[in-house]
């Protein structure tokens, strides 16, 4: 950067060396001219940041200079005038023109110097405040764009999730109904199997082997009936065990024929909701512990009582009850190697299946406790359930 230009415009020779002289040794570039008209050309050739201008001078005098360059305030000059003559009026016009200081000759040469380098110095503070300004502006307008840019990518952004999330609920919706088919078709498919059981039976005289048959069309309703509920619940993967137990025990009543005011059922079931793999082998050992009771149990008796209980204990397992007030098992009875396949199979699933435990007790009827805890499979074929 270069040194600070001052303009002098002064048709007394002298008056412009004295304040070149001053000026110069504090590192000021001086240019001068003894008119307004040589004035003015320099003004346009130097640009300079100071102008100290006589007003009466010969050709163009220091208010028509004024006039000529138009000052106003955002310009990089600044005006001082310094004359011999000037009135009060004069000095009011020249305000109105736009310069920063008046001053009248005789002047003091140190009163000049301070004004130029104030004047100086508030022109050089006004630049840098518009510069930062105009920067300011810039910034904003850059930072403006960027923001204007980020929002941009944010709404795609957001569209693209939003379709991506719709894509998933599409395909999740459609899994859903796949898998809800495929319980019905398994449900359907087992009824099937048992009309087919069914229409066999027309040819079996045999009461033993009939009887057979109706256990295992039993069999196949319990797992069918849990495949229904399945399909009728929310998440598919869990049903209201309270509700299937109802309805699978209604079942067995009426496929035993069983007159209800004879035996009379009692249950107590607490409300929960269990995954298949535990309900399965649940439903299974309610069917036959319920059916040994029914076909068995009041053999010769006027009637009695069965009783159907799950709850759910503090530890989070659960305790199933399947008790009767009938004549009770016969001695010795061994449900781990018993010739007959209920009692096994209801052994198998308790300890093997259900990973449970199960008492049994044959005084006053016959009473059946078994605990057990709800499989849960994190992975597939992975037990993780206790
Ligand atoms: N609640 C009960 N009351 C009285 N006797 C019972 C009871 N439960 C079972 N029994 C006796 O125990 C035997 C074994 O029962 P188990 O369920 O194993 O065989 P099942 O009912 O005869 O035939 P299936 O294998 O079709 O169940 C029965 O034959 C019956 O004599
Ligand atoms: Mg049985």
């Amino acid at each position: 950067m270069g040194n600070d230009k001052i303009l002098i415009l002064d048709d007394e020779q002298i008056v412009v060396d004295a304040i070149t002289k001053n000026l110069s040794r504090r590192n000021y570039e001086i240019y001068s001219g003894k008119d307004g008209k040589e004035g003015l050309a320099l003004y346009h050739e130097v640009n300079p940041i100071l102008i100290i201008l006589d007003l009466r001078m010969p050709v163009m005098d220091g208010v028509e200079f004024l006039r000529k360059i138009n000052l106003s305030p955002s310009d990089s000059c600044s005006v001082i005038v310094l004359t011999g003559h000037g009135s009060d009026e004069e000095m009011e016009r020249c305000f109105e023109l736009g310069i920063s200081a008046f001053l009248r000759k005789p002047f003091n040469i140190y009163e000049l110097l301070g004004i130029v380098s104030h004047s100086i110095a508030l022109k050089k503070v006004e630049k840098e405040l518009r510069s930062y300004r105009d920067h300011l502006e810039e910034l904003v307008e850059k930072r403006t764009i960027e923001l204007q840019a980020t929002n941009d990518m944010l709404q795609k952004e957001i569209v693209e999730r939003t379709n991506a999330e719709v894509l998933a609920t599409r395909s999740l919706r459609d899994k859903e109904v796949l898998l809800r088919e495929i319980h019905h078709r398994v449900k359907n498919n087992l009824q099937i199997v048992s009309s087919l059981l069914d229409l066999q039976t027309k040819y079996i005289k045999d009461p033993e082997t009939l009887d057979m048959f109706k256990d295992s069309q039993n069999r196949l309703k319990t797992m069918a009936l849990l495949h229904e509920k399945l399909y009728q619940s929310d998440n598919m993967a869990e049903i209201d065990f309270a509700k299937y137990l109802t309805n699978l025990l209604d079942h067995l009543y009426r496929s035993y024929c069983i007159d209800t005011s004879c035996i009379l059922m009692t249950t107590d079931i607490d409300k929960a909701t269990i995954g298949l793999d535990t309900a399965v082998p649940c439903g299974l050992i309610v069917n036959e512990l319920v059916s040994n009771s029914l076909k068995h149990a009041f053999k010769g008796q006027q009637g009695g009582q069965l009783n159907v209980h799950l709850h759910k204990l503090d530890d989070g397992r659960f305790k199933l009850t399947v008790s009767d007030t009938g004549v009770g098992l016969p001695d010795g009875i061994d449900l781990k190697n018993s010739k007959t396949l209920g009692l096994r199979l209801v052994n198998a699933l308790v300890i093997e299946q259900l990973e449970g435990t199960l008492e049994f007790d044959t005084n006053n009827g016959t009473s059946f406790w078994i605990v057990f805890r709800e499989l849960k499979y994190t992975t597939r074929g992975t037990k993780d359930g206790r």
